[in-house]
């Protein structure tokens, strides 16, 4: 079955095009980094207009790529939430007109299954059961994965998620949008043990995290180090760099204590991150390490298919089709959708 995928929950535009035998045939994307880099974050209402702006080009594009035309796309999977709803619903009203124009059936897709699937996107693919560690910009949880739509939530943030902590923590360094990626390259010119960051609930049992301390962590941090001897109220860069690394230490530590923990309860060795926060090359080397260790085996997607795509889009939208799954013919959207209302297939 071939299957075209959009993705337009926040902001990024992707369409792809992937097909149930052969697998990912297209997919092309459109960043809109440079829409919202003058607000310090996104816009939603600009992000809407953007979307609108760029969906039907790269629908084009991703046709091309694949080498296919429209009549062979035999279902449309576009993402119809958690995220912005005006960004969701430009989605959603191309996805779901293009499939009753073709007269093919058009699916829903929960943008976070999307991202919990994506690392089957890759030639080593995960088998179920895996340990999942999902970590976004409006979303950080661990859970079980036993199958499609079969996800035992294990843990999650109680306030910030860790990619909201990176953005957050690197405004207040100045460092502007999109932050995480911004803090984790100054990252790696900090010099190691110039500051300590605590790690947030790990004396205390359970799978939870808390992030929205170390961000507060930080601030603490610039102010004392900016008002510190010949100073003047001002941050040099090394010093940035210097709490860019404690801070993204204790973030990567804290998902790494977990990780083990979610994979020791769960007498389970097969862990995979997902997210847009497992772009990160300290977290992606740590938790290589632990597994390791662990005689265990680690899968995550290319850095382009953790951040948000329409590949993964497109997969487990393709998985969900193929299981007879349809959406009736009204246009819908849903800022919030808990993921355990999803149904096993
Ligand atoms: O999955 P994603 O693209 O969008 C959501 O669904 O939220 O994740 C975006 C988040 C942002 O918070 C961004 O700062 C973070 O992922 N991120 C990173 C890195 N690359 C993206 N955080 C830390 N290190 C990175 N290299
Ligand atoms: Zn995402």
């Amino acid at each position: 079955m071939i299957v075209l995928g959009i993705e337009s929950s926040c902001d990024e535009t992707g369409i792809a095009v992937y097909d149930s035998e052969r697998g990912l045939l297209a997919h092309t994307l459109h960043s809109q980094v440079a829409v919202h880099a003058e607000y310090g974050g996104v816009v939603p209402e600009l992000a809407s207009r953007d979307h609108i702006r760029y969906l039907i080009p790269l629908l084009e594009k991703a046709l091309q790529q694949a080498e296919i035309q429209k009549s062979d796309i035999e279902g449309v999977a576009y993402t119809a939430g958690p995220g912005l709803i005006g960004a969701l619903m430009s989605g959603a009203s191309v996805g779901r007109s293009l499939a009753w124009a073709l007269g093919i059936p058009a699916l829903e897709v929960h943008h976070m299954e999307g991202h919990l699937l994506a690392p089957m996107l890759e030639e080593n693919s995960p088998k179920f059961p895996f340990v999942a560690l999902l970590v976004s910009g409006g979303h950080t949880l661990l859970a079980y994965v036993k199958g499609v739509g079969q996800y035992e939530l294990l843990g999650q943030s109680l306030d910030d998620a860790a990619g909201e902590a990176f953005d957050k923590t690197a405004k207040l360094l100045g460092l502007g949008y999109p932050g995480g990626p911004a803090l984790a390259e100054l990252a790696e010119t900090g010099r190691t043990g110039s500051y300590k960051f605590p790690r947030p609930m790990v004396d205390r049992p359970g799978l939870d995290f808390s992030f929205s301390g170390l961000k507060t962590f930080a601030l603490n941090t610039m102010q004392k180090a900016a008002h510190a001897d010949g100073c003047n109220g001002e941050l040099a860069l090394q010093v940035k760099a210097d709490i860019s690394l404690a801070f993204e230490e204790a973030v990567v530590d804290t998902l790494k204590i977990k990780c083990r923990r979610a994979l020791e309860q769960q007498d389970c060795r097969t862990l995979v991150i997902a997210g847009g926060v497992g772009a990160n090359k300290r977290l992606r080397a740590q938790l290589a390490e632990m597994i390791e260790q662990q005689g265990g085996e680690l899968f995550y997607p290319r850095i382009e298919f953790c951040t948000d795509n329409g590949a993964m889009i497109a997969q487990a939208g393709c998985f969900r089709l193929m299981a007879g799954e349809r959406q009736p013919l009204e246009i819908d959207a849903r800022a919030r959708w808990p993921m355990q209302d999803l149904k096993a297939i």
